[in-house]
């Protein structure tokens, strides 16, 4: 029988984000510091075997929405097979990715036949040199054929830009405008500060300000949103065919309705990406059965907390990688 999870502050638990793998083909710098991270050795990450056993115990206790992270998941030998055998668990009614994009020319095809519904793709800009500053990497035009890529094959697609102040925020209103032609959603993402680097707080553009600029140039209304979509707030330019969303993860509007739980690569699980506390499913993937698998979750859940503590002044969370996390 499938249940639903609730936690203590009421959310119902429904969605889990599993990250398949530290590693990245791009160090974007709201991502990883300069050098990039110490990589986890490969017998500390997680085997598909125990992704799918985990993910199963998951189901089992009420998700019904898996996005697989990374790092960069598209990095990961396997990946295709893994995400074949993960589509077709029993209960699972919503399979999707996170990706930066850049493998996706050679790959979109094999991820639509692997059962993978959406894809996320991470674009911050369209502009050359911001890309490059941005992500340390060439690759924009390897970016942009992915997202082609992707669009030929039938898979529909999310645009996730991360807006920072005097770095991209003056194309708000281009990506807004590819909303208009296209089926595409376009989610801006309030920067958050993550590494903590230096003047990280000039960075921060609130979600506010984000929709006031573009409601200059193009007026919007309200898109209700699912169940399983998550704490974007999402509107529709008038006449557009795809649409555009905020995520306000620094300024508000966004724990009390957060529906989901984490797995590092490393197999830690962690109820809120801003709590410092984790429980390792390492031991209990190796000797435990789906009810111990279940009840480390349910432990998880238990103490998920009711809001992160950062605002846009101030962050006392341990500085971390989202690329350790899964984003
Ligand atoms: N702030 C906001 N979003 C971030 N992401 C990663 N790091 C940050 C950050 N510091 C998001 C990006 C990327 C996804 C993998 O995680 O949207 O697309
Ligand atoms: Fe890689 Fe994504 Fe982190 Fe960028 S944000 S370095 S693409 S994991």
């Amino acid at each position: 029988m499938i249940m639903s999870i609730i936690d203590s502050h009421g959310r119902k638990i429904n969605y889990l984000r599993l990250s398949v793998t530290d590693r990245c083909n791009m160090r974007c710098r709201y991502c990883m510091p300069q050098d990039g991270i110490p990589k986890l050795e490969h017998n500390n990450i997680l085997s598909y075997e125990q992704l799918y056993r985990l993910s199963q115990a998951a189901v089992s206790l009420g998700i019904e929405k898996i996005r697989v992270t990374g790092g960069e998941p598209l990095v990961r030998k396997g990946i295709v097979d893994f995400l074949a055998q993960l589509s077709e668990l029993p209960g699972l009614k919503q399979l999707v990715m996170t990706t930066n994009g850049l493998q996706l020319p050679e790959m979109a095809a094999d991820l639509k036949r692997s059962g993978v519904q959406r894809l996320n793709i991470s674009l911050d800009t369209l502009r050359p040199e911001v890309f490059r500053s941005i992500t340390r990497r060439d690759g924009l035009n390897r970016v942009l054929a992915g997202i082609a890529a992707a669009e030929e094959v039938g898979l529909p697609i999310k645009l996730n830009m991360v807006v920072m102040r005097g770095v991209n925020d003056a194309e708000l209103v281009d990506f807004a405008a590819m909303t208009l032609e296209n089926k595409i959603s376009v989610r801006f993402i309030e920067y958050m500060p993550a590494i903590k680097e230096e003047g990280w707080q000039s960075l921060v553009m609130p979600g506010e300000d984000i929709l006031a600029r573009i409601a200059e140039q193009y007026p919007f209304s309200p898109v209700i949103s699912g169940e399983l979509d998550g704490p974007a707030r999402v509107y529709k330019v008038a006449g557009a065919q795809g649409t555009i969303g905020v995520i306000t993860a620094l300024s508000g509007h966004f724990c009390a309705d957060c529906n989901r739980i984490r797995i590092t690569a490393s197999g830690k699980v962690r109820s809120c990406l801003f709590a410092n506390d984790e429980f390792d499913l390492t031991q209990v993937l190796a000797d435990g059965d789906n009810a111990a698998i279940q009840a480390v979750l349910r432990k998880l859940v238990a103490i998920k907390p009711a809001m992160h503590a950062m605002n846009e002044q101030e962050a006392q969370h341990t500085a971390f990688t989202m690329a350790q996390i899964g984003g």
